[in-house]
């Protein structure tokens, strides 16, 4: 649409205060020339010129009425704009200037209303972006107070809306390294960069980016803090660290004892033949707890690898138990410990692996009887649990498991007495490969104790149908 031009506006404006004033000019003269005449008594010329006035008079006011009018309505039309309030469409029926007037305020009138359009529907994508965003965003005013901040973040500090908007950072967050890395960011106007540990009992570890936000009107000095939480991430970094020390520890401890073994054989001990036989015996014992170690390793990367492929058929858990106790009987024998079993007969096969039910077995029977001092007694049960399982129950009078530690059993390396373990011949995978064996069977352990008193193990199997 065409609009009107600067010079053609200012037409149109002395246009119509012309024949404005045109219109009164007409009516002033007439009523003079009436009174005029009325005076010097010309009655009857006086009183045609007075019809003759009144006449003016009433076209002056027709005329006058058809150019106001629309401008009343235009200028109500614009007051109800300025006001924000539904203004529709201007309806002037002319096709003169006033008629192009109202439809240039028309066009106007759309176009605000399609920009505003587009302004909200800009503002609910951002709106709903920053609603959805998993990363938690907060915006600090220029006064450092917080103006606001997403669900995310809410959810992470488990705060509400009220109890936050225009707080400080500190009332907030109570936490020095947030405020620090905040004052960093004021003094240098430079993105900080912050990784932030909160809560006590169980802490939640975030890395929070503060950035300037640009291009504010006015002036404006915000500041948007961008939290991306790393908990999880930290933890599996942590664990990492902890297996490749423990990996190295656990090598580099044989290792040690094999080589000074080996020096002092070399150095002349290989003359006494007692002691070289003493000493090639723990170089043979550090060998085989070296090669323990590797074969844990590989099973546990197998498994964890899906490497592992079960050779799974319906096998009898008395065949297992009885295949496996005489492995495990010499040791309870230089122990004095009695190893009972009673499994009933007629319990339904188990869906499993035959050579990995025996590996799960024997490193629980080894722990039962490594940690059951002499005198002890180890039994093993069996039953149907009623919910589609066998279970195979060890049970021992050993020294028991404080309840605390039973929840990080299962972790690689994970041992309540390190050095007890060790001696004992430990490394500390057998019970986790122990639980990713039971898990690839679609199985699971269970673990109660009473300290110093007792252990009991339940191995969970699949029955086969
Ligand atoms: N029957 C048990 N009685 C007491 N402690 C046990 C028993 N079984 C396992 N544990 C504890 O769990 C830890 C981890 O067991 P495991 O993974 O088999 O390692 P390892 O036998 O090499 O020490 C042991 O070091 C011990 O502290
Ligand atoms: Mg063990």
């Amino acid at each position: 649409m065409k609009l009107l031009s600067k010079p053609r506006i200012n037409r149109l404006r002395s246009r119509l205060f012309y024949k404005i004033m045109g219109s009164y000019l007409v009516f002033m003269l007439l009523s003079v020339a009436a009174l005029t005449f009325l005076i010097n008594r010309e009655i009857k010329g006086g009183l045609t010129i007075l019809v003759m006035a009144l006449f003016s008079l009433l076209a002056a006011l027709i005329f006058s009425r058809k150019i106001t009018s629309p401008i009343r309505k235009m200028e109500i039309f614009t007051r109800k704009v300025c006001n924000g309030a539904p203004a529709g469409t201007l309806l002037v029926e002319s096709n003169d200037e006033l008629g192009q007037l109202a439809k240039n305020i028309n066009h106007l009138v759309l176009q605000q209303q399609e920009k505003i359009k587009l302004v909200h529907k800009e503002k609910r994508k951002l709106a709903s972006a920053f609603t959805a965003m998993v990363e938690g965003v907060m915006i600090l005013n220029s006064d450092n107070r917080i103006e606001s901040m997403n669900n995310s973040l809410m959810n992470i500090l488990g705060r509400r809306e009220d109890d936050i908007i225009n707080k400080t950072l500190l009332e907030v967050f109570r936490n020095m390294d947030l405020q620090n890395a905040l004052e960093r960011f004021k003094e240098t106007g430079e993105p900080v960069l912050q990784e932030i540990t909160l809560g006590g009992a169980s802490p939640i570890i975030l890395d929070v980016n503060i950035s300037p936000i640009q291009g504010l009107s006015g002036g404006d000095e915000k500041t948007m803090m961008v939290f991306h939480e790393v908990t999880r991430l930290k933890k599996l970094e942590n664990i990492r660290e902890d297996f490749v020390a423990n990996v190295t520890h656990e090598i580099k401890t044989p290792l040690t004892a094999i080589i000074g073994f080996i020096e002092t054989l070399e150095e002349g001990a290989i003359e006494d033949r007692v002691t070289a036989e003493k000493f090639l015996r723990i170089i043979s014992e550090h060998a085989q707890r070296l090669n323990r170690l590797v074969d844990g390793l590989l099973t546990l990367s197998s498994i964890e690898l899906g490497e592992i492929k079960l050779h799974l058929e319906g096998i009898s858990v008395v065949h297992i138990v009885e295949n496996a106790l005489p492995v495990i009987q010499a040791k309870a024998r230089d122990k004095k410990l009695a190893i009972h079993h009673d499994i009933p007969t007629g319990l339904p096969l188990i869906m499993a692996d035959r050579d990995r039910v025996a590996q799960v077995i024997l490193n629980i029977l080894d722990n039962a009887v490594k940690f059951t001092p002499e005198g002890g007694k180890v039994s093993i049960t069996a039953f149907e649990d009623g919910g589609g399982y066998v279970v195979v129950r060890i049970a021992d009078t050993g020294i028991g498991i404080p309840a605390s530690e039973i929840p990080r059993l299962g972790e690689r390396f994970y041992r309540v007495d390190k050095t007890r373990s060790r001696e004992l011949g430990g490394i500390g995978l057998g019970l986790s490969i122990v639980k990713h064996l039971m898990k690839a069977h679609q199985g699971r352990v269970e673990i109660e104790s009473s300290p110093g008193k007792s252990t009991t193990v339940s191995l969970y199997f699949p029955c086969s149908l």
